[in-house]
C-alpha cells in the first residue's frame, strides 16, 4: 500500500513519510489492536536493518506482548526490566547501543544487537511501548530517537485501549 523509496541517509524524510503513513492508516481508526498490527507492518517495511518491530501494551501495570513482525517473543515484562521495562518504568526512550551491555536486557531474540524502545504515553498515562530490535549493533541514534518519539506523540491517543464491551448478556 505504502512504498518506501527513502535513502537510510535521509532519516528525517524516511521518518516524515513514516508519520504520514502512519496517520494515514490509523486515522478515524479506534481500535488499538488493529492500529498496532498496521504500524508494526509499517515500521518492518520502512526501517531497515530490523529483526523485531512492534508494540508491548500496559496491561494493569505490566507489559504485555502487542502486534509485531519478527520472532516469537516474550508475552510478559515488568515495570523496570530489561529495555522495555525500563522505558516502561522512567517514561523515557531507552536508545541502546548494544544489548549485550545493558544490564538487565532481556534477550527474545539471540540476533538482537540494539534496541531502541519508546514509550507511549497518552493523557499522563502510559499505553505501552514500541520496541524496534537491529542486529546491527549501534543501528538507533538520535534522530531514530527522535523519528520514533514523534511517531509515538502522534499514536498514544489512537492506541490507547478502547472502551470496553459490555457485559454478554
Ligand atoms: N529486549 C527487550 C525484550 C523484548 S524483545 O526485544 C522483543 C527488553 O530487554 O526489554
Amino acid at each position: 500500500m505504502f512504498d518506501f523509496k527513502i535513502a537510510e541517509a535521509d532519516k528525517a524524510e524516511l521518518y516524515r513519510q513514516l508519520r504520514d503513513a502512519a496517520d494515514a492508516l490509523t486515522a478515524g481508526e479506534p481500535d488499538a489492536i488493529a492500529n498496532m498490527a498496521n504500524v508494526a507492518a509499517l515500521l518492518w517495511e520502512a526501517l531497515p536493518d530490523l529483526n523485531w518491530a512492534g508494540f508491548y501494551r500496559n496491561v494493569n501495570g505490566e507489559l504485555v506482548l502487542g502486534p509485531f513482525q519478527g520472532r516469537s517473543a516474550c508475552i510478559r515484562i515488568s515495570f523496570g526490566k530489561g529495555v522495555c521495562g525500563t522505558a516502561a518504568a522512567t517514561l523515557e526512550p531507552q536508545c541502546v547501543e548494544d544489548v549485550n551491555a545493558f544490564p538487565g536486557h532481556i534477550a527474545c531474540d539471540s540476533a538482537s544487537a540494539s534496541e531502541l524502545v519508546v514509550p507511549l504515553v497518552h493523557d499522563g498515562r502510559l499505553i505501552g511501548v514500541l520496541d524496534l530490535d537491529s542486529p546491527r549493533v549501534a543501528r538507533f541514534d538520535a534522530e531514530d530517537v527522535r523519528g520514533c518519539a514523534e511517531l509515538a506523540r502522534m499514536l498514544a491517543p489512537r492506541l490507547a485501549a478502547a472502551t470496553k464491551a459490555p457485559a454478554a448478556s
